[in-house]
């Protein structure tokens, strides 16, 4: 029983985003003004030029390919598992995947065996109102456990639970690049993902030169405490002219995406064979529609919201519709005023791992360029995505336009239905207590405290100035996009 529970709570653990971050690219200043009188600089990020790809080709790879390169054994994965429910399984799928929830692969290795593994869809795919969509971040993740005990067990029990030497040796390999990634997987809330501590931790493991995996680290691993990162919907990528929230991705966006799912990319051959196809990926999450709102909107409320938006927000968020136009805004943290923790970057965005991206082959065709700052980004389906800001900080768009209304303490039921219509984002509890003040583990888990490293709530005071009537209508505008 221990075993099982072991390993079901092992195949579910996730792979690593090499959601690297950024620096000083962009080209020249262009006046922000943010609505008000003061006037904040922007800077716009210049375009590239990306690898064309085949948008179904990408899809049907996407869902079907094994990226991560190592796995659990199907032959131990079916003993425990079944096949998932009707609504976690998704269309497109070939042979056993079809009948694998969406954020699993199965695949066969370089050594021949056939295993699953989690994929990128475990962070980016979500429900909304009970509906699983791809390309949304997952909000509903639990990443407060450290699964490297669980990994070390199985790594333990391998011949116990198979005989052929060929599948013991994937599961302890795949068992223990978890156990190297588990300890820095780790955050004390719910909702939030600690994807960019994950990339910090297998570029530690691995030499640029020859991509060959090694068990000690090669370089400083970051710090253990994850920045907490709300995971942001593909859709954005077929406008934005970087990745990541800090500007940090630049040049060919295929190479870097691939890097995402590098747990057991171990040579350069095997990312070559990746690479092949990844511009495919890439060309299907430039595709990707955002879902519609799914409820009535007021015309006239939205015609006039509209209209605010356009004076207020467009400058840094663009113009949407017909002949609309995003300007890739980068504002620096003084203008912005969230969160700084993941601008500052002391972990993954640390010079060693930007140095160790140029040596790479990730490098020879793209850049890591943290910058002190977030990008605005554009907000096509806003209203699936909440939480908002990129810790996820803020639970309602009605909230982040006011920022005093903003609870300090909140928790939610990470029940997709649980959806607010009116404020647009999720519903939610303010409490009037911190971590430090709640006695039950279960709750505090579930608890957001914006007083936390990471977890503050401030700044993106653009909309507080708006009188009711003027946040109400450039909320109902927000629905149409
Ligand atoms: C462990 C969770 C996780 C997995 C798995 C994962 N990602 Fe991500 N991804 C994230 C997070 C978190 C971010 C935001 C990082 C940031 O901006 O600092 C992100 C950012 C991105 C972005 C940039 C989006 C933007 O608006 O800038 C793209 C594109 C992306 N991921 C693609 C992928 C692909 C393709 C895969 C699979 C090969 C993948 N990711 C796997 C968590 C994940
Ligand atoms: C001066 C530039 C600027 C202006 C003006 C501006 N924003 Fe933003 N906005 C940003 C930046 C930068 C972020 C990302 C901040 C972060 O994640 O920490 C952001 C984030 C957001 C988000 C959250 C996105 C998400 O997925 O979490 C929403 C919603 C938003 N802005 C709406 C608006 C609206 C509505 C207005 C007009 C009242 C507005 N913004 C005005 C720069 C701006």
């Amino acid at each position: 029983m221990q075993r099982l529970y072991a390993l079901g709570a092992l195949s579910f653990m996730v792979v690593g985003c090499d959601s690297l971050t950024s620096s000083p690219a962009g080209s020249g200043t262009v006046g922000v003004d943010a609505g008000s009188s003061s006037e904040v600089n922007g800077t716009a990020i210049p375009a590239e030029p990306q690898r064309a790809g085949d948008p179904s080709r990408g899809y049907s790879a996407l869902v079907n390919e094994g990226i991560v390169a190592c796995g659990i054994p199907w032959t131990i994965y079916s003993r425990f598992f079944g096949a998932a429910p009707e609504g976690d399984r998704l269309p497109g799928r070939t042979r056993k995947n079809a009948n694998l929830p969406f954020g699993q692969t199965a695949f066969t290795t370089s050594a021949g065996v056939e295993v699953v593994s989690a994929n990128c869809l475990t962070c980016h795919a979500g429900h909304i109102n009970g509906q699983l969509i791809v390309g949304l971040g997952n909000t509903e993740q639990d990443y407060t456990t450290d699964p490297s005990s669980n990994a070390r067990t199985a790594r333990g029990i391998a011949s116990q639970l198979t005989s052929d030497p060929k599948e013991i040796a994937e599961l302890q390999k795949w068992a223990s690049r978890v156990e190297a990634v588990g300890p820095y997987s780790v955050l004390d809330t719910v909702g939030p993902n600690p994807g960019d501590n994950f990339a910090a931790v297998l570029l530690s493991h691995r030499d640029p030169a020859t991509l060959a995996w090694s068990d000690t680290p090669l370089l400083d691993l970051p710090p253990k405490i994850g920045v907490p990162l709300d995971v942001p919907p593909w859709w954005r990528m077929k406008k934005k002219n970087s990745m990541f929230y800090v500007d940090a991705g630049r040049g060919d966006h295929a190479r870097i995406e691939m890097a995402a799912a590098n747990l057991c990319t171990d040579t350069v051959e095997e990312a070559k064979k990746i690479d092949a196809w990844f511009p495919d990926v890439r060309a299907y999450l430039a595709s990707i529609e955002p879902p519609k709102w799914p409820y009535s909107i007021d015309g006239d409320l939205a015609q006039r919201g509209r209209g605010v938006f356009e004076a207020t927000c467009s400058r840094c968020h663009g113009t949407y519709g017909e002949g609309g136009r995003y300007p890739n805004v980068f504002l620096s943290l003084d203008d912005v005023g969230t969160d700084p923790v993941l601008a500052i970057g002391g972990s993954q965005f640390a010079d060693r791992f930007i140095d160790w991206w140029k040596k790479s082959f990730y490098g020879e065709m793209s850049r890591l360029e943290p910058k002190k700052g977030y990008v605005a980004p554009p907000l096509d389906g806003i209203w699936a995505t909440a939480p908002y800001l990129h810790n996820g900080s803020v639970p309602t768009i009605a909230q982040l336009l006011d920022s005093k209304t903003r609870p300090k303490f909140w928790t939610r039921t990470f029940i997709s239905t649980d959806y607010d219509a009116e404020a647009i984002g999720w519903t939610h509890t303010a409490l009037d207590h911190g971590k430090a003040d709640e006695p039950d583990g279960t709750v505090r888990k579930k608890l957001y405290d914006t007083t936390q490293l990471g977890y503050a709530n401030g700044g993106h005071t653009f909309g507080d100035q708006f009188s009711d009537s003027d946040r109400r209508a450039v909320l109902e505008y927000l629905k149409t996009l």
